[in-house]
């Protein structure tokens, strides 16, 4: 496949899924808005059309809560699939109307993907653009450091998998399995009565369940919405009285880049950000090397409550590298490991598990499989870190995995074979923002 045909393969994917004001993640999977993909989809689109580009992120204003956040999905009317609308929006008073919406956030990525769309404007229309989205973007920010980090350390907590977009990422699973695991679970386990809740399922009838999240862990997920949500999805609440919560390195390494991102636009239309916020955003900077391992100089998210570091490496681990806010010392450690094929230098990188890990499976969403937005993230930290080699090797294969495979949610790390959903909208959109470098 030549570039054109790449181009045009992913521009219809994009057509595809397009609802007019927003784009679907992918058709029958996830028949919604969601927060992140939208900001990815943004930054694709703004190279083929920057008004809609516009649209794509201010459709997720819609659904800004009063309180300043943006939740992680914006139901449509569809509802077939992720069926705990509803439950959502109409218990906590800061949710809006109109639109429902969940109650939980995802990452922080909607200053970037506000900046990058702006690169396409020209200059008046970049500034009424930056004006436009600059206070709500600010609002965001500081409901995550004012709900998230109330003891002001610098990290954010992420209260649940899904606000991390790495839904089962082992640190996750590790959490679901110690701190929202009830024993009747573990009975339904080892029974193998868990498959009877398969009926409660409806990725699996899209996707082939071995490429998804086990039973049990799909129940404890929805467990642990279950018990957020006895508390109207109010984070200080929560922070309190669980253990589940995670200073999450690729959530804190994402808000870390997003701050930088967000005082670009400040610069661009003469403002400054709040001194509130502006030092929130120094303490970012500071708490991800609370987060380094030093004896492997690998970043690990931990839990908030006891700050013990949860040992499981995956990709978020490398995230730091995106963040821009780490040392080149520290940032040339990480990009050993993405050389070593016994860690994350797998055939077709980058895997979301290293291939080393007991946890690594390459199939398995999360748990193995190289992921396309993961991907571009690792690939501006190469270039902002000056590795323009490995930065181009990195964006030569995964040009390669869609144009084998096709624009698909995610691809075997080991053997290049795509997984996941098809025509998966943030795929094709970094693959033309990949395609116009
Ligand atoms: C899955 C992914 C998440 C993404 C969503 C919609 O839940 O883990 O990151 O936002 O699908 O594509």
């Amino acid at each position: 496949m030549d570039r054109q045909q790449l181009l045009k393969a992913a521009k219809k994917v994009l057509d595809h899924n397009d609802r007019g004001s927003y784009t679907v993640p992918a058709e029958k999977l996830y028949p919604h808005q969601w927060m992140w993909d939208s900001c990815f989809i943004a930054i694709g689109l703004r190279h083929t059309d920057p008004r809609r580009a516009q649209k794509e992120l201010i459709s997720l204003l819609r659904g800004q809560w009063a309180n300043g956040m943006l939740p992680h999905i914006l139901f449509s009317n569809d509802r077939s699939n992720w069926k705990q609308r509803h439950e959502e929006a109409l218990i906590n008073p800061h949710a809006p109307n109109g639109v429902i919406t969940s109650g939980m956030t995802q990452p922080p990525i909607m200053a970037e993907a506000v900046l990058a769309v702006g690169e396409k404007l020209n200059a008046g229309d970049r500034r009424i653009w930056y004006k436009l989205m600059f206070q709500q973007i600010v609002a965001y920010h500081q409901w995550l450091y004012d709900e998230r980090d109330p003891h002001k350390t610098g990290l954010v907590s992420a209260i649940h998998p899904y606000e991390t977009g790495m839904d089962s990422s082992p640190v996750w699973l590790d959490q679901l399995h110690r701190y929202a695991w009830p024993w009747w679970l573990t009975l339904l386990d080892i029974t193998r009565l868990i498959r009877l809740s398969k009926v409660l399922r409806r990725d699996t009838h899209f996707v082939r369940p071995e490429q998804r999240t086990r039973d049990s862990e799909a129940l404890s997920s929805f467990l642990a919405i279950r018990r957020f949500r006895k508390l109207s999805f109010s984070g200080p609440e929560y922070l309190k009285s669980s253990w589940l919560p995670v200073e999450d390195i690729g959530f804190n390494s994402i808000l870390a880049r997003a701050n930088t991102c967000l005082e670009q636009i400040a610069n661009a239309i003469g403002e400054k950000l709040p001194a509130e916020l502006a030092a929130n955003a120094r303490n970012t900077v500071n708490g991800l090397e609370q987060l380094r391992d030093q004896e492997t100089g690998l970043y690990l998210s931990r839990r908030r409550m006891d700050k013990t570091p949860i040992g499981q490496i995956t990709i978020a681990s490398l995230l730091p590298l995106y963040s821009g806010a780490i040392s080149s010392d520290h940032a040339r450690k990480l990009v050993e490991y993405i050389r070593d094929d016994q860690w994350f230098g797998s055939h077709w990188p980058i895997p979301s598990v290293p291939v080393n890990s007991l946890n690594f499976n390459p199939w398995r969403y999360w748990q193995g499989p190289v992921w396309v937005n993961t991907n571009w993230m690792i690939w501006k930290g190469l270039k902002h870190y000056g590795y323009y080699q490995e930065a181009k090797m990195l964006r030569a294969k995964t040009l390669a995995l869609a144009a084998r495979g096709g624009m698909s949610e995610y691809f075997n790390p080991l053997n290049g074979r795509p997984a996941g959903a098809k025509n998966f909208s943030w795929t094709a959109a970094l693959i033309i923002d990949l395609l116009n470098d």
